[in-house]
């Protein structure tokens, strides 16, 4: 029986070797942590149970049958984050560079079937050298057999994707079906394409870290959610997007406990600059009206004329979009809508509220716009939020213009409620344009135009530059005053915790992709 179970001991101790010390050590001088250090980061203590950790690849060629390490690249298993049960992989790049074999890939199949079964995250760390080149066909089925999972858990279970290290080729699919990608500065890439191939085809000179580093995809290409200074900064990032998320579709996120007390926030009042035109950062409105330090803003450094992200209202999980005046005036354009329609479609699968702020001054004109689709993006997110049967509200704080004010979360398309600031105006378009258009024949043969057109705009600026017209209509439900928003949203998204909307029967939508 000693013996035996000395056997296992040895076993055990040689698969928690990986790829060797040398290996290991290669890793560290990189910046990286191992793949059992990132999981031991991740997990509570002592929480990781780990399944497969004796399965070998079954590769013959390239005299392959010599070379097998136990777990064949990738620890698979299962433990908790504060508490709550996660489902985790994590390539070991010490062995055969992460590479993903057939028998790598069914790992993480097991793992992922396991998720959706038991309704719980699932978490990829992800640092591998792409197909495992020995064994040609079976690794790329792999990925297929991942890929096709990764479909059937969206919105099932939420799925989150730390990218340690090297993804490239196909492998970049998973994480891009995944809800959330995080990749870690300077030691971890995505592209589909690598710069030698780059070279050839296109005869562009490119970087590793300028053609898919994190840096690239945070802020041009919005294919990664957050950029994070180190793998710790990752992990922890991984947790505290958890702590929104509930643990599957039929669940609700955590209500943190909330004591009620003077919610009043008197800074809002004021916040609101003079003139219309005049930028602000919506962030600090969005800092005062949710619990403290619980904002979590998400795809940050990417289409900034939104901000979307994650915070805390009363103890309660919610999503935010916002238009962000500092940035573009806060206009609608093809990566904002993108950004916050991916957004509210995540919210909606996972029962988290959704708080809308509008600052909006219209869609952004001009041929690089319309050229890229700015018609189908902007549908896309006119589709998320009018899909979407969560709680829903809206305040309108300043500009909601032309047919982004239909667009961001209207009662049109079924938000529950909708609130504007005194400061609100909710028109076709502002009132210099609007002046221009209806009276330019008053205008041009007027005997002073410039001093016509500044009549013209204040007429109209006095008839729509306000919220009292869509309140009279209940476009709008109430005007408050801007510090009792917190108060009012507060008891607004209590009173909606139990709303039930049953959309048509349908196989799926069609969203305009
Ligand atoms: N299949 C099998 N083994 C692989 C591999 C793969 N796809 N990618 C890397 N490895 C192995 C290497 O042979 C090396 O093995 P060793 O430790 O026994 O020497 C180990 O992983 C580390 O690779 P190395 O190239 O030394 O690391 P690096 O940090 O210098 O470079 C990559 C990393 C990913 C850039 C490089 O390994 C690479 O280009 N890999 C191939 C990528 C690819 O084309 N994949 C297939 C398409 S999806």
């Amino acid at each position: 029986m000693k013996n035996k179970i000395e056997v296992l001991q040895d076993k055990i101790i040689k698969a928690h070797a990986g790829g060797g010390p040398v290996r290991i050590e290669s890793q560290h001088k990189k910046g990286k942590l191992t793949a059992r250090e990132r999981i031991h980061f991740l997990l509570d203590e002592n929480s990781f149970e780990e399944i497969g950790m004796l399965v070998t690849h079954r590769s013959t060629d390239f005299g392959m049958e010599r070379e097998k390490y136990s777990g064949d690249g990738v620890v698979t298993g299962y433990g908790t984050i504060n508490g709550r049960l996660v489902y985790v992989f994590s390539q070991d790049f010490t062995v055969f560079g992460g590479s993903l074999s057939e028998t790598h890939a069914e790992k993480i199949c097991k793992i992922m079937e396991m998720a959706m079964k038991n309704g719980a995250p699932l978490i990829g760390l992800n640092d591998s050298g792409g197909a495992r080149i020995q064994e040609g066909v079976v690794s790329l089925g792999g990925y297929a057999d991942i890929f096709y999972r990764n479909v059937q858990a969206s919105g099932v279970i939420p799925q989150l994707s730390a990218i340690m290290g090297p993804c490239a080729g196909g492998a970049v699919y998973s994480p891009a079906i995944t809800d959330f990608i995080l990749m870690v500065e300077h030691t971890s890439y995505m592209f589909v394409t690598g710069p030698n191939v780059v070279k050839t085809v296109t005869h562009e000179e490119v970087s590793s870290e300028e053609l898919g580093g994190a840096a690239t995809h945070a802020t041009k290409s919005g294919v990664t959610h957050f950029a994070c200074s180190n793998e710790l900064d990752a992990i922890n990032h991984v947790k505290q997007l958890l702590s929104y998320m509930p643990q599957n579709c039929e669940e609700m996120p955590s209500l943190l406990p909330y004591t009620p007390a003077d919610e009043n926030r008197s800074t809002l009042n004021t916040l609101m600059p003079e003139n219309a035109n005049q930028p602000y950062d919506v962030r600090s409105v969005i800092t005062e009206v949710t619990d403290s330090e619980s904002f979590l803003e998400v795809h940050k450094d990417y289409a900034e004329n939104i901000v979307v992200g994650f915070a805390r209202l009363g103890g309660r999980s919610i999503g935010i979009v916002a238009n962000q005046p500092a940035y573009l005036a806060g206009v609608l354009d093809n990566h904002a809508s993108v950004k916050a329609a991916r957004f509210v479609r995540f919210c909606d699968c996972f029962n988290i509220p959704l708080l809308v702020f509008e600052d909006v001054p219209g869609f952004l004109p001009g041929t690089d716009q319309e050229w890229n689709g700015i018609i189908t993006n902007g549908a896309k997110l006119l589709y998320a939020f009018s899909e979407a049967t969560v709680p829903r509200i809206t305040v309108i704080i300043r500009k909601a213009y032309g047919g982004a004010y239909d667009v961001m979360n209207s009662k049109h398309i079924g938000a529950d409620l909708n609130y504007a600031w005194p400061t609100a105006e909710i028109a076709v378009m502002g009132a210099k344009g609007a002046a221009e258009i209806i009276f330019k024949k008053e205008i041009t043969s007027a005997e002073h135009p410039e001093e016509k057109w500044l009549e013209k705009e204040k007429l109209y600026s006095d008839i729509f530059a306000n919220p009292y017209r869509a309140a009279e209509r209940g476009f709008v439900d109430e005007v408050i005053e801007p510090a009792q928003t917190r108060t009012k949203l507060i008891k607004a998204f209590k009173m909606l915790e139990n709303k039930v909307v049953n959309n048509p029967r349908k196989k799926h939508g069609n969203i305009p992709l």
